[in-house]
């Protein structure tokens, strides 16, 4: 698949330690670019103070360098998957300064070890809140560091990798309300001279949304502002936003159908506007393994990839490969 878009932009999956075994003939035959699903965050990386467990990330860079993928580091400062220990010294919250080094050294260790596969790194993910009226999220960073927080972070990702392109990333970013904030908040960035590269469209979306008008005016705006965009995250559930169901047992045809229309309809947009977009990667490889069957319902199983769960092609893929106007 990488291949038919190479005159587009690189596609890449999220793989973990699982997949790697399980699902690696896929992972090599369709992905230009890796993603670590858990295993580059804080909390696996160092979970207590003075850990620090970089295996399964390891084993994921080797699968890349091995196979001269690129990786997109994800992701340096997140107010999820961080260890509690990062904000919080001799039973008190840290201050800004101690927080800060930690960055620092967080940031300087991913470096020393994956700078030489890792281009892009996800340095804020998820800073914009989605309550009406509220722009910031609440997290621990906003707490002890302030609202300069998220420009520290980009700041010291500059001097600490300097090769690598720098993203902001988030969900809804098709959301009109939270759009206009992520909007604000970069453009506000940028004005200050602060080193980001582009936006990541995480890409949670369903068989009903987004249409092509609105993924586009998406792409446009923030392409505008001089941003490079990728979609990180991109998978399609098969149910809705809001939906809390648990019905199906396994996907009906019209539901697989409505699916290949969602992503051709996505990927033929992609294309129109792939001088805008560098990268596609799918939030995992196959439905056998998806954080979908987790979330936002536990233990609902959910069909959202391009590979069934016994890896076979589904329409999705075919509609995909369509989109590019190439073979499989
Ligand atoms: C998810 C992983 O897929 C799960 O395995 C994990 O339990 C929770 O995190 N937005 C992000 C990703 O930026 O890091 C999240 O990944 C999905 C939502």
């Amino acid at each position: 698949m990488n291949g038919v878009f190479s005159e587009h932009f690189t596609i890449g999956g999220a793989v973990n330690s699982s997949t790697v075994l399980g699902s690696r003939e896929l992972i090599v035959k369709h992905f230009g670019s890796l993603t670590a699903e858990n295993e580059m965050k804080p909390m696996v990386i160092h979970p207590r103070m003075g850990s620090w467990i970089p295996y399964g990330a390891d084993e994921i860079a080797n699968l890349a360098r091995e196979h001269g993928m690129g990786m997109r580091g994800h992701t340096l400062v997140w107010h999820q998957q961080t260890p509690g220990w990062f904000f919080s010294s001799m039973g008190a919250q840290a201050s800004p300064e101690v927080l800060l080094e930690r960055l620092e050294d967080h940031f300087t260790r991913m470096q020393d070890r994956y700078g030489d596969v890792v281009y892009a790194w996800d340095v804020v993910n998820e800073a914009i809140s989605d309550a009406p009226g509220e722009f910031l999220r609440p997290s621990p960073y906003l707490e002890i560091l302030g609202e300069d927080y998220i420009e520290e972070a980009f700041r010291l990702a500059k001097r600490i990798m300097p090769d690598a392109k720098l993203y902001y990333n988030d969900y809804s970013v098709l959301d009109p309300a939270k759009q206009d904030k992520i909007y604000t908040l970069l453009s506000g960035l940028l004005e200050k001279g602060v080193p980001i590269d582009g936006i990541g469209f995480q890409g949670h979306w369903n068989i009903y949304f987004p249409d092509s008008r609105t993924l586009e005016r998406g792409i446009q705006r923030f392409a505008a502002l001089g941003l490079d965009v990728q979609i990180t995250e991109l998978d399609v559930s098969v149910y809705r936003h809001e939906d809390r169901a648990t019905r199906l047992k396994e996907p009906t045809p019209e539901i697989l159908e409505l699916q290949a229309d969602r992503y051709r309809e996505i990927f033929q947009t992609l294309v129109n506007n792939s001088q805008y977009v560098s990268n596609v990667t799918f939030w995992g490889v196959a439905d056998d393994k998806t954080w979908l069957d987790n979330f936002p319902v536990s233990g609902r199983k959910n069909w959202p990839l391009l590979f069934a769960e016994d890896h076979s092609p589904k329409p999705a893929y075919y509609a995909v490969v369509e989109a590019a106007g190439g073979n499989p």
